[in-house]
Order: structure tokens, then sequence, then C-alpha cells
């Protein structure tokens, strides 16, 4: 079955195109919006929305060229419908229930952190195999940072996740802060990868979050990191080492409770999923963890056709009726 993915929950426009029975992934198309956000410092919901409207069919069209496709070829259509940016993601729904109801296709509703979650089966289409179930998952991202227990049938447990801001967010308000351009993320991996040195790392004390069990915090040390900032001695030329020593800081309180959960379950693997799974440092820090590409780390359609394909496997891909609707959470 030939199954059409889209995903619009944040600021990328995404489409791709799954063979399910071979895993073989046939389109991959992500339209970044990256660039008319960045005149904002973050993501302008209203902005995203608009900026679907206009990639989604162009992005339709470069999926169909990549597989060589016509859209009568296409035999089921997914589409995430939550959680995300209301706007996003109602234009994305929209678009995929045009479709469906043009092409007389089936339709099916997905969870963008579900798909997010289980994008480890995306090594399928490399012809290799995810991590053995059951898992110990951290989808960290720049709006979640949750926590799962995946288990051998798929089925997942929440296990915790912020009490407020998200790791990836915290990246971004961090770099915001310090002058850095939208994304933060992947500019602070680059900057300390390449020019921090390891006592940077260190050179500012950036207090850890002391949350409770599974759960993650990180406005406090955004907040303490705007405070060091702020002193009258703070210096241009410490920018990169406060950079460094919050990066440690949050990566950090990610591996402490991914290696304090993954003590309460000895026999589980640890999967670490999401934008912020890109991170080197974070890569470098958990050895033991099997991340993604990093190209389906970061939004990307093709973890939803997956997520579409496991669910067709499974018997459990259920149509959606055409008054299906975006819901924000
Ligand atoms: O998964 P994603 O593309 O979108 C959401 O669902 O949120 O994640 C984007 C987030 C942003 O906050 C971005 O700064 C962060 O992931 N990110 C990174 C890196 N690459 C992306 N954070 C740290 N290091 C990176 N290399
Ligand atoms: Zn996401």
């Amino acid at each position: 079955m030939k199954l059409l993915a889209i995903d619009t929950s944040c600021d990328d426009s995404c489409v791709a195109i799954l063979e399910t029975d071979t895993f073989h992934l046939l389109a991959d198309v992500v339209h970044s919006h990256i660039k008319a956000m960045a005149a904002y410092g973050g993501v302008v919901p209203e902005l995203a929305s608009r900026q679907h409207l206009k990639a989604l069919p162009l992005a339709l069209d470069e999926a169909l060229t990549q597989a060589s496709l016509t859209l009568n070829q296409i035999d089921y259509i997914v589409v995430t419908h939550r959680p995300g940016l209301i706007g996003a993601l109602l234009v994305g729904v929209s678009y995929a229930k045009s479709l469906a109801y043009a092409l007389g296709k089936p339709l099916s509703v997905l969870n963008h952190l579900e798909a997010h979650l289980l994008s480890p089966f995306l090594a399928r289409t490399q012809n290799q195999n995810p991590p053995p179930l059951p898992w110990i998952a951290l989808v960290v991202s720049g709006g979640h940072t949750e926590l799962f227990r995946v288990e051998e049938n798929l089925t997942h447990h929440w296990l915790g996740g912020t009490l407020d801001d998200a790791a990836g967010e915290a990246f971004d308000k961090i770099g915001k802060l310090l002058g850095l351009p939208y994304p933060a993320g992947p500019v602070i991996d680059k900057w300390v990868r390449e020019e921090a040195t390891r006592e940077d790392r260190t050179r500012f004390k950036i207090p850890r979050p002391q949350t409770s069990e599974f759960s993650f915090s990180f406005s406090g040390l955004k907040t303490h990191v705007r405070q060091i900032a702020q002193r009258p001695d703070f210096q241009a030329t410490d920018t990169l080492a406060l950079i460094a020593s919050a990066q440690e800081a949050i990566l950090g309180s990610l591996v402490k409770k991914l290696r304090d959960t993954k003590a309460l379950y000895p026999h589980h693997h640890t999967v670490v999923t999401g934008g912020v799974a890109c991170n080197c440092r974070l890569r470098e820090l958990l050895p033991e963890a099997y991340f993604p590409a990093p190209r389906h780390c970061t939004d990307n359609a093709a973890m939803v056709a997956a997520l579409g394909a496991l669910h067709h496997e499974r018997g459990t891909l259920a149509p959606a009726p055409l008054n299906c609707s975006a819901l924000s959470r």
C-alpha cells in the first residue's frame, strides 16, 4: 500500500510517501519555514499557518515527483491532527481531508508525539532493525520533553514530562537572550562543539532542576542564565562559556532522568527522539541510547508514514470520518 503522510504540527510543511509492506521510503520532503520565523526570533503561529497554505501543495508535488507517482496511485492518506499549533494543524488536516475526499481514498489521523516516539522504526527504511522492545523513550523537542515506556506490543505509557518549558525551547530562549538566531539549538550545538573548551562547559554554575521522579523543568535554569548575563561584570567574551555551561546543564538533566528511569527498568532499551536528539553532545553523553538519524529527529512526515504503516501492520489503522478535526492537545 502506498501511504501518503502529511505533518504540519509546527513550522515545517512535511510530506512523505511510504510503501507499507516493504517500508520503502519513496519520498521524504520537508519545507522548513525557519527563515520566515527567524525575523521574529521564534515561531509565529499565524505566520506558520499561512506558510503551510503556500508550501503544502508544493511539498506534495515534490513528493510525488520523488516517488515517480501520480496522486491516483496513492492508496491511503494519514495526517497528524495533534498535538501542535492549532492553526498549523488545521491547514494540514483540511488539506488531507480534501485530498481524501477528492481521490476517494481512506484517511486516518495520527498523533505527532507518537510518531516521534516510534520514529526508530524508520530504521526499517534502511533495511535495519529498530532497537529491540521494550524501550524507555524520551521525546525531546521544541514543544515536548516527555518520558515514555514502550512495550513489546507498541503500547506506550507516559511516565512524566516537563513542568514548564521543553528542553528545545530552553535552548532557543537561552540562545535568543544571548543574541543567537532562531532556532538556537543547532547553533549552540555547533558553536560549543567547534569552539568551547572542556573548562567552558563548567565555568558557570547553572543549577540543575530538582524535580520529582520522571518530571523535568527548564524555566528556572533559563532565568539563572539571564541573571548571569545581566551581571555588570559579564563580558561578551564570556558568552560561549555561558552557552556551553547552559547546554551542559540542560543535557545533564535529561541524561540523569533517563538513567534514573532506566535503573527502574533494567531490561528496557534507551531511545531518544525529537529535535534535541540531533545534539552531538547529548549523543556523546548517552552512548547506550538509540537515536534515529538526525533528519528524522526534527519534524518530518516519514515518521508519520512509519506510524501509519505500523498501525496498518497491526490492524489498528482506524479510518477517520471526514468531519474529523485538528486538536491542539
Ligand atoms: O522536533 P522538532 O523539529 O520540532 C518540535 O516538534 O518541536 O524540534 C525542534 C527543536 C528546536 O527547539 C531546536 O532548537 C531543537 O529542536 N534542536 C536542537 C538541535 N537541533 C534541533 N537542540 C539542540 N541541539 C541540536 N542539534
Ligand atoms: Zn515534533
